[in-house]
């Protein structure tokens, strides 16, 4: 049986950083789910398809041609770069995140991640519905006003506009929406240890998943 570690948790928490690290550090594949529902949000303006239209959303989620590669993403053969990481791209994936028959569409794609030697996947459902059946699934997250600051930083180093105040905001909204929509709701499922990060490095997070992965390894 492949290995999988779940990490899921709510916006900007650092999950994906800590995955990514994670991965690297134990020479496992790396699915960030949340790039899904961004490339398919941004497919969506591209191709026209509003947001409130679930039947051409999931149509189109079932067409996407996505490819990872070296940390970069192309989408139907072109490369797609920072683009899926502003904030308005990020809210639309929240926004059609919150279809079950999106959600449906996407299962496939993300399952087909799972490849020897392992797999680390970062999400908001990655424990309950994708991988149930994960050997470690984790629950990290921070305050608010941390991840705010968080966020804000990441857009500034790649250079893109930030607003403290509007990412804080932001962050609100979505937390409360992917928490409160009927299908795979952001919540810590019972098989999952949390992880506190508000006070914590990346270092000592990654540091601590890997301590609770030697441990359920050795069981
Ligand atoms: O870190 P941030 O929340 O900004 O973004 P993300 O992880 O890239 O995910 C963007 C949005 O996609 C989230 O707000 C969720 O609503 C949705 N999402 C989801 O529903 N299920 C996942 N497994 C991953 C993301």
């Amino acid at each position: 049986e492949i290995p999988i570690i779940a990490i899921d948790g709510p916006s900007a928490s650092g999950k994906g950083t800590v995955a990514q690290l994670v991965a690297q550090e134990l020479g496992y594949y790396y699915l960030d789910s949340g790039a899904l529902y961004r490339l398919l949000a941004l497919a969506a303006v591209g191709r026209g398809v509003p947001f409130d239209d679930e039947e051409g959303l999931a149509r189109l989620a079932e067409g996407l041609t996505i490819r990872f590669e070296g940390g970069e993403v192309w989408l139907d053969g072109e490369q797609v770069g920072d683009a899926i990481r502003t904030e308005e791209c990020g809210n639309g994936a929240s926004r059609i995140a919150a279809y079950p028959r999106v959600r449906a569409a996407l299962l496939d794609l993300q399952r087909a991640f799972l490849q020897a030697p392992g797999l680390v996947a970062d999400g908001r459902d990655m424990g309950s519905v994708v991988f149930p059946g994960a050997m470690l699934k984790i629950f990290l997250t921070a305050s608010a006003e941390v991840r705010a600051d968080r966020r804000y930083k990441q857009l500034m180093g790649k250079g893109m506009h930030a607003n403290i105040k509007q990412i804080l905001h932001d962050i609100r909204q979505r937390d409360e929406r992917d928490s409160a929509r009927s299908v795979a709701p952001l919540q810590k499922c019972a098989d999952a240890s949390l992880l506190d990060t508000s006070s914590m490095t990346i270092v000592e997070a990654v540091d601590e998943v890997l301590a609770w992965f030697q441990q359920v390894c050795v069981r």
